[in-house]
């Protein structure tokens, strides 16, 4: 095996169908083909469409992405697929398509956790991550905070989300403003036309909530909170500021996750905070993370907009990671668990 492995990555977990192909840390390809316009209308992902959407979407993906990168399935050393967590039907598809390709070219096969691939695909663009580091993970599905002492081999969670991951109070807030799905960069772009206007609660930040839930999240309360205002305002029949409200309570997420992240860095001594996901590629989150966490000697790793949200160079990052570490491949009866744990950095066998 060279010391800079050539990875092809499949990504299906949600709405995307990824295929990322990367040798070492350099990103060679990176096509996605996206079912979201079919799911739009109904403000959320459908499974099924989902599903059938990879099964159209996967053989012409894997081509556009070799074609991209000037290589041919031969060439490559190891095929990543993501094993979970995520949508059943739709890691079924990626992770059979994987198998296939990997038996018929005869590769070494690696089933990788999703969330560890979010944190990862930072390697693209800084180089190798520092271990150990700490990791904020925001997602459309998950909100975790997490040491990570060695990607190969095992990552420690030290809070997550207790009801709403960051992404989908997004999601519905962006829904009771009338903005699209998915709702992250409509609102994004909305706060940059507003002012922050409204001081919407931060949950588990209060005195109490230090001993249980330091570094726990709660978005459902916040939701809950923008959707009263909201509510009000309409009953009063004057406007509804949608650009305050949406400035307001991005500020409120940004707050939360950039304080509970520099306070976790903090108490484990760290001085690398990477965040992936992608809540990750909002544009306030961004800049708050790296104002504070400067000031407290903190380097902050975000990768660019596009690397956050969903794509299949992260899982292709991350089984590189795995083939240079000299991680065991996985067998052909891997499974694809909905329910991955992120201690799981590779798929138990089948
Ligand atoms: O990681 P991702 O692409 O898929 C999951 O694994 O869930 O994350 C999708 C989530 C959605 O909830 C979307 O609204 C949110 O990321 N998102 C954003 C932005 N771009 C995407 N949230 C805030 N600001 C953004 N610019
Ligand atoms: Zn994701």
């Amino acid at each position: 095996m060279t010391a800079e492995p050539l990875v092809l990555g499949i990504e299906t977990s949600c709405d995307e169908t990824g295929v990322g192909i990367v040798r070492g840390h350099t990103l060679l390809a990176d096509a996605v083909a996206s079912s979201v316009e079919q799911h739009a209308r109904f403000g959320g992902v459908v499974p099924e469409v989902a599903s059938r959407a990879h099964l159209e979407a996967m053989v012409p993906t894997v081509r556009r992405a070799l074609d991209t990168a000037g290589v041919k399935l031969a060439d490559v050393d190891a095929i990543a697929v993501t094993a979970g967590p995520g949508l059943a039907g739709a890691l079924l598809v990626g992770v059979a398509a994987a198998k296939a390709y990997a038996l018929a070219a005869g590769k070494p096969l690696y089933g990788v956790n999703h969330l560890a691939a979010h944190v990862a695909v930072d390697s693209l663009e800084h180089g190798p991550l520092p271990e150990p580091a700490v990791a904020l993970l925001v997602s459309g599905g998950h909100s975790s905070l997490l040491r990570v002492d060695s990607l190969a081999h095992g990552v420690t969670p030290l809070g997550a989300t207790i009801d709403d991951a960051a992404g989908e109070a997004f999601d519905k807030v962006a829904r009771l403003l009338g903005l699209p799905f998915p709702g992250g960069l409509p609102i994004d772009n909305a706060a940059r036309e507003g002012q922050i206007t409204i001081e919407f609660p931060r949950g588990l930040t209060g005195p109490r909530d230090q001993a249980e839930h330091r570094f726990d999240f709660s978005f459902s309360g916040l939701k809950t909170a923008v959707a009263r205002w909201v509510e009000a305002r309409e009953r009063s029949g004057e406007p509804v500021p949608m650009h305050d409200v949406a400035a307001s309570f991005q500020e409120a997420v940004c707050d939360v996750l950039t304080r509970k992240a520099i306070d976790a860095c903090a108490s484990q001594g760290i001085e690398t905070l990477v965040i992936g996901g992608g809540v990750a590629a909002n544009s306030r989150l961004r800049a708050m993370a790296v104002e504070r966490a400067s000031a407290k000697g903190i380097a902050v790793r975000v990768p660019r907009p596009k690397l956050c949200t969903d794509n299949g160079a992260m899982v292709a990052a991350l089984g590189s990671h795995l083939v240079a570490a000299g991680v065991e491949e996985g067998r052909l009866d891997l499974p694809a668990d909905s329910a991955m744990p992120i201690t799981a950095v590779v798929a138990a066998h089948g």
